[in-house]
């Protein structure tokens, strides 16, 4: 099958900034004074799941259960910890190729999205300039639904004004690729295939990624 490609939808952390290295540390800084269990492979089940929902993933693994406003506190701890990280932020940590790969797309006249579940997301952004290279940012204040619901990359592209199969979604997280393929978009998966084994196509980064021949690439 073969579709006209329109439009591209990038989630942020992990597929344009390693940002997700600073989700980790921020993580890792409460979970260590707290006393609890963190490590990669507990991070890679928080990828692209909201800040509520990975501080319960953390919980889960270490068997604690709390009240409410103890999670809620928790929460922003570990948000003052991140924002405090983004501080330090510069161009060293956008991907490789990505900055590259959008102003390619943008000479194409493809439309390009931000789709991230991040209420940092704007926040970001703007401390590395990138603002200029989005049509459209939506992130985590204008859903109900996380990812893997398909509701962030429905909102984008009504907000493009272009139909599911018109776009393609780069994602790092399962819950994103799924999301992706659940609002009937291809997704490229920003990672390996073993970790994302449902995404249309996998790349480490964009450098070996042209945006020409993708708009222009069948699902198989
Ligand atoms: C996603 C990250 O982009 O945003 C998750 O992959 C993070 O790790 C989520 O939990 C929410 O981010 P924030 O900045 O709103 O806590
Ligand atoms: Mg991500």
């Amino acid at each position: 099958m073969h579709y006209s490609t329109n439009a591209f939808l990038f989630d942020l952390d992990g597929v344009i900034v390693n940002t997700d290295r600073y989700h980790y540390l921020g993580w890792k800084k409460l979970a260590d004074e707290q006393g609890w269990a963190f490590d990669e492979e507990v991070n890679d089940a928080c990828r692209g799941v909201p800040r509520m929902a990975s501080l319960e993933v953390i919980l889960r693994h270490n068997g604690v259960t709390l009240p409410e406003d103890q999670k809620h506190a928790l929460a922003s701890r570990k948000n003052a910890y991140y924002v405090e990280l983004l501080q330090g932020i510069g161009e060293a940590d956008v991907i490789p190729g990505a900055v590259a790969f959008l102003q390619q797309a943008r000479a194409l006249d493809l439309k390009t999205a931000l789709c991230s579940s991040s209420k940092n997301a704007p926040l970001v952004l703007s401390n590395l300039g990138l603002e200029p290279y989005f049509d459209t940012v939506v992130t985590g204040h204008d859903i109900e639904r996380a990812k893997p619901d398909p509701q962030i990359f429905l909102l984008a592209a009504e907000r493009l004004g272009e139909r599911s199969e018109a776009c393609i979604v780069f994602e790092d997280a399962p819950s994103g690729v799924q999301g992706a393929l659940a609002a009937g978009m291809r997704c490229f998966g920003i990672g390996s295939p073993e970790f994302l084994p449902q995404a249309t196509w996998t790349a480490r980064d964009f450098l070996q990624l042209d945006a020409q021949a993708l708009s222009h690439r069948a699902t198989v």
